[in-house]
């Protein structure tokens, strides 16, 4: 008699994928390990290879994680101290840490109650003379828009830099029809393939991409310490390479992404029922313009006690987490003098009010109804 194995419910459920691909997997690894080729062995080009034709993009740069890609292509477009880089104010730190760390000015900008990516009416207004750059963050996995940021970057001549860390294997619907993938639209693109990411590694690993033929040639000198051949330095680098194990991981992990992202939205459309029509709870926004690839799947409450919500879920063993609790203006870090007294009332709201629940590729329909009922008698009680 075959006796069916609860797991702990998880955020994401990283084993059990990994169950359904090990021989694959296995052998990648090994094949890295017996090659002994493990930084910049040929596992990383084929998987450089392999991700261009996926995102149909000219160049993919892999690099060591998301956040040192985002300082990568700031660096190779040329940013300098005092440059102002516009950004979403509800997003991960690293996007912001980054501009900050390269002695360039963060300017946050609010972002839209309904898709929770950076609003694009307030952007103009934040554009100065010194403004270089716009970073839309694709939040959550779905595109920011593009076109609307494309044609204020082309009317300011601002460069784009996409932060696709959360969205990779979206697509951007142009007005016209054409679809483009998440992080090939703007100037640069950058990812992180963190192990909970969509595509995730199985440790720290990231990329950028690009069409722009200069632009990739100075981000493969900057990860490895700003060589153009072995021990002459080009440009100043640093070293930020994707490891060979973890290209060959990848490598393996990307034929599954459509299937994987297929996954998240067969759990996104079951929660989606549960709860459409709960007038206390808000399901996530989708646009028009734009595929949804549900990094996260994320609720927003309003007249919902959210900390006793999340209480409850933990008391029946579900797992729930704040994306994100703190804007980001209000962080010591990151205050400056273009957001300082500036008022960001949607932002603020959203910290208070969403509540993101499991999701991951893994998800089955029982366990789906034990999240959803256990979310709803808490919410009608
Ligand atoms: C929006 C966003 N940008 C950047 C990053 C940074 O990626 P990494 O953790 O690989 O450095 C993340 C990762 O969590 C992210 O969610």
């Amino acid at each position: 008699m075959s006796v069916k194995i609860h797991r702990k419910i998880e955020m994401v459920d990283l084993v059990s994928q990994y169950e359904k691909i090990k021989t694959e997997i296995d052998s990648a690894v090994q094949e890295v390990i017996l090659s002994s080729r493990f930084i910049n062995g040929p596992a990383v080009k084929e998987f450089q290879s392999d991700l261009e034709k996926y995102l149909s993009v000219k160049h993919v740069i892999p690099c060591a994680n998301g956040t040192d890609a985002l300082q990568i292509a700031m660096m190779a477009l040329g940013l300098s101290q005092g440059d102002e880089v516009i950004t979403a104010n509800f997003t991960f730190a690293a996007t912001v840490e980054t501009i900050a760390f390269l002695g360039l000015v963060p300017v946050l900008v609010e972002v839209d109650a309904d898709t929770f990516n950076i609003d694009v009416k307030e952007i103009e207004k934040a554009i100065t003379p010194k403004t270089k750059a716009i970073i839309p963050v694709h939040l959550f996995g779905q595109c920011a828009d593009m076109e609307e940021i494309h044609s204020l970057a082309k009317k300011y001549k601002l460069y784009v830099i996409e932060d696709t860390a959360q969205a990779i294997g979206a697509d951007y619907i142009f007005s016209d029809g054409i679809r483009k993938k998440a992080g090939t639209i703007g100037n640069i693109g950058t990812t992180s393939f963190f192990p909970s990411k969509n595509l995730g590694a199985y440790g720290d690993a990231g990329a950028l991409f690009t069409n722009d033929d200069e632009l990739a040639k100075k981000c493969r000198m900057i990860v490895n310490h700003g060589q153009s051949t072995q021990y002459y330095y080009e440009v100043l680098g640093v070293n930020s390479r994707l490891d060979s194990i973890q290209a060959a991981i990848l490598k393996v992990k990307l034929k599954y992404l459509d299937k994987y992202a297929a996954a998240r939205n067969k759990s996104a459309a079951y929660y989606d029922k549960a709860f459409s029509r709960e007038a206390k709870i808000k399901i996530p926004v989708r646009t028009k313009n734009s595929s949804h690839v549900f990094h996260q799947y994320t609720l927003t409450l309003s007249g919902v006690d959210r900390n006793k919500l999340k209480e409850h879920l933990a008391s029946k063993e579900i797992p729930a987490m704040i994306y994100y609790p703190v804007p980001l203006h209000s962080q010591p870090a990151y205050r400056n003098q273009m957001n300082e007294g500036k008022k960001y009332p949607v932002t603020e709201k959203l910290c208070t009010s969403v509540i993101s629940l499991p999701m991951h590729t893994e998800l089955d329909e029982e366990t789906l109804k034990h999240i959803t009922d256990s979310v709803l008698e808490f919410v009608n009680k």
